[in-house]
């Protein structure tokens, strides 16, 4: 029997790009997809994928999907908590042991909290097996860590019927295949702040550092789990070792912020660490600017690595560097010192 992947976010940045994977690498499964709103070019480009109509509240939906999965890959929304309690619910009903991945965020891992380490380095680089305990136990209140407790206290209590994986990206660039969606969150958001101060900007001495990962290689991690789930969980680490970082590279928001400005044709300039905070107001998360642009959080992909073979082979940042800040720039319909991209 073809094994049943059901997936969410399928039309978003990441989830749309993990789509796009498992539906070219592996025709031989029986894929469905939650959409709440079906992009017009969904059942030509994806014949073969079965669509249940619904949305992240919609629980029953949801539970009923994930009780005849055999693989559930969650994206879209890292921090929704009704979705992942319907998914883990649904996925307890079948009467065989069901792989549940999802997609979190190195947020997790990040020192945002403390304003002292805005454009600071900080030495810590974490390692999701090396310090899987310390990741796994983080303090609430850290990004993301409200949904990855539901799912780890889910694998800890069912480890045999419910086997997890928690997916934790850096920051990401290069162009996703999501049909509603291509682009990932850092660029837009970073040129709409270039340009409402004037200049590409770092806090303090810009020396923090934050990981990257392209599109392409963190779909690596994804067939790794995706294979491994259909092969019954072989080669891979699941439940409260199930974690697993993708990053690539990592480099320093005043090095970023330079190379911005060269390709729009300017400097980039050093901002207070109370200014920085004040970025990214728009969204209403407190200090989301001081988490995005003056944070470190430098991670190591040490279990993929292990299990699969991770490491990079498509281009690093700033090979794309200047076609990324272009297509977000007409994205926003930004232009700077009137040149448009
Ligand atoms: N991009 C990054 O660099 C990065 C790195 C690490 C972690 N993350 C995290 O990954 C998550 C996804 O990011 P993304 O960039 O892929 O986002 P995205 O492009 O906005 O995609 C979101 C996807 O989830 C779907 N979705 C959202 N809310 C939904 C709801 N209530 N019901 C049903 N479907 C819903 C969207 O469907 P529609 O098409 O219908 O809107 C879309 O398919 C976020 O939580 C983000 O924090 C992102």
């Amino acid at each position: 029997m073809a094994p049943k992947i059901f997936i969410t976010g399928g039309t978003g940045y990441i989830g749309g790009t993990v789509l796009d994977t498992i539906v070219k690498k592996h025709p031989e499964y029986e894929i469905t997809a939650l959409l709440r709103s079906e992009p017009e070019d969904f059942a030509k480009t994806y014949p073969n994928v079965k669509v249940v109509r619904g949305d992240y509240d919609s629980a029953d939906v949801l539970s009923e999907a994930a009780s005849k999965a055999d693989v559930v890959v969650h994206n879209g929304n890292s921090d929704h908590v009704p979705s992942i309690k319907a998914l883990i619910d649904g996925s307890l009903k079948s009467d065989k042991p069901t792989f549940l991945l999802h997609l979190s965020g190195t947020g997790l891992i990040a020192d945002w909290r403390d304003p002292s380490w805005v454009g600071k380095l900080n030495p810590k680089t974490w390692s999701d097996v090396d310090d899987i305990r310390e990741i796994t136990t983080r303090p609430d209140g850290e990004l993301h860590r409200h949904v990855d407790k539901i799912i780890l206290a889910a694998a800890q209590q069912h480890g045999e019927k419910l086997k997890t994986a928690i997916i934790c990206p850096p920051d990401i660039y290069g162009p996703g295949r999501g049909l509603k969606n291509k682009h990932t969150v850092y660029f837009p958001v970073f040129l709409k702040e270039i340009e409402k101060i004037g200049r590409p900007f770092y806090g303090n001495e810009g020396e923090n550092v934050r990981s990257w990962v392209h599109i392409e290689d963190l779909m690596k991690v994804y067939r790794g789990l995706v294979e491994s789930a259909v092969a019954g969980g072989e080669g891979a680490d699941w439940g409260v070792d199930g974690y697993y970082f993708a990053a690539t590279q990592s480099h320093s928001q005043r090095f970023l912020a330079e190379r911005v400005a060269a390709i729009l044709g300017t400097t980039a300039t050093s901002i207070s660490s109370e200014e920085i905070d004040k970025t990214m107001a728009a969204f209403g998360v407190p200090h989301l600017g001081t988490y995005m642009f003056g944070a470190n959080s430098r991670s190591k992909a040490d279990r993929a690595g292990k299990n699969f073979g991770y490491e990079a082979s498509a281009p690093g940042l700033w090979e794309v560097l200047e076609e990324e800040v272009r297509a977000a720039a007409r994205l926003e319909r930004i232009s700077f010192q009137g040149h448009t991209f």
